[in-house]
């Protein structure tokens, strides 16, 4: 874009209206995939700028341009040579998915592009908001985007709170950018719509004076640009500390219980866990104080960081009559390696009854 320069803003006049009058002083209308802007070269330009910059995009288009002009020659294409041209570029699911694309449109639309956002996102690699910059841009028909970019302005602007992972916020963002929609000039509202984003609208500060819908921006007239958009909570972390036995007898065997089926490692077999160490020695009676206890050992779970502190130790004079049933049993050297125990618990019997397992 042409060096940022302050602009009326008062102009009157829709959403659009404004943009497209900003746009045209300083948008981008350069880019490679804008000349020619056929169907084929739009789809590729925006497959590639997902997650990556234009910056970055444009000598790969370019290369990949010169080796598949079209959609034809990228179909005949082997799927090395095209992942060779993408090498660097990252997430290597969308080469792939473009190649795949292009044999679909040979072979089911007859080498024809389609021209329908229903028929685009029935291709694989590309969803509603790719789907609609293709039609909005190659096809010059109005349909709504809704990138990271434009989601960042349409929540700025339309102060939308809460995280675009949520589906409300979502969709209320979609009813914001449906809002907006330009009826006319919709190949140009688009870029106008992403550039306003990536350039003006920025994440972090920005250039709010220099923007051409800042009469009405919520967020900005209320003070409130950085809280824009919502921030998806982060989950908290839970410390938790717990006691495991090991309760071996002299036939190496070791006692287990299933753990109940919901919560963590629902329905697996477990080493006897507890509050505590003389939770678990009473629970058991145990009459010696464990002979062995192991290094604490760190495990992490999505929302939980746990500290196991295991000890070994003989099994309480009654273990025969023990029965073995669905929720406790004893388990030889040779059976429990094949239960499927949780992570750690394989770790701390791997790890200590080593010379033992058979
Ligand atoms: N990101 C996705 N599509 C884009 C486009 N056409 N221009 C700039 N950034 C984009």
């Amino acid at each position: 874009m042409a060096a940022a320069q302050p602009i009326a803003t008062k102009t009157t006049g829709t959403f659009a209206h404004r943009l497209l009058a900003w746009w045209d002083v300083h948008g981008r209308k350069d880019l490679p995939w804008q000349h020619p802007r056929t169907p084929y070269r739009v789809w590729v330009s925006e497959i590639m700028l997902q997650q990556t910059q234009v910056s970055t995009v444009i000598p790969y288009f370019e290369r990949f341009m010169a080796s598949f002009p079209d959609v034809t020659t990228l179909a005949a294409a082997s799927l090395d040579e095209v992942l060779a041209h993408w090498a660097g570029l990252g997430y290597y699911a969308r080469g792939r998915n473009l190649h795949k694309a292009a044999i679909i449109i040979l072979q089911e639309h007859g080498g024809e592009f389609p021209a329908t956002p229903e028929r685009l996102v029935a291709l694989p690699g590309i969803g509603e908001s790719t789907a609609n910059a293709i039609i909005s841009q190659a096809f010059d028909q109005p349909a709504v985007v809704l990138d990271g970019n434009v989601r960042r302005v349409m929540a700025r602007h339309a102060a939308v709170a809460g995280p675009a992972t949520k589906a409300s916020v979502l969709q209320q963002l979609w009813r914001e950018a449906e809002t907006r929609q330009a009826r006319h000039r919709a190949a140009d509202y688009t870029q106008a719509i992403m550039d306003l984003g990536a350039t003006v609208c920025t994440r972090a500060n920005p250039y709010c004076v220099h923007c051409p819908v800042q009469d009405d921006c919520v967020a900005l007239q209320t003070g409130s640009v950085s809280q824009y958009p919502g921030k998806k909570a982060k989950t908290r972390v839970r410390q938790k500390s717990l006691h495991m036995l090991i309760i071996r007898k002299p036939d190496n065997s070791i006692l287990l219980e299933r753990r109940p089926p919901a919560g963590i490692w629902g329905g697996l077999w477990c080493l006897p866990e507890g509050e505590s160490a003389a939770e678990l020695i009473d629970r058991f009676g145990i009459e010696n104080v464990p002979d062995r206890k192991l290094p604490a050992l760190e495990h992490r779970l999505t929302h939980i960081r746990m500290t196991i502190h295991a000890a070994i130790c003989e099994p309480p004079a009654n273990a025969g009559e023990v029965e073995c049933n669905n929720h406790q049993c004893w388990f030889g050297a040779d059976e429990w390696p094949l239960l499927g125990l949780p992570k750690p618990v394989q770790a701390l019997l791997n790890d200590n009854l080593d010379g033992i397992i058979t």
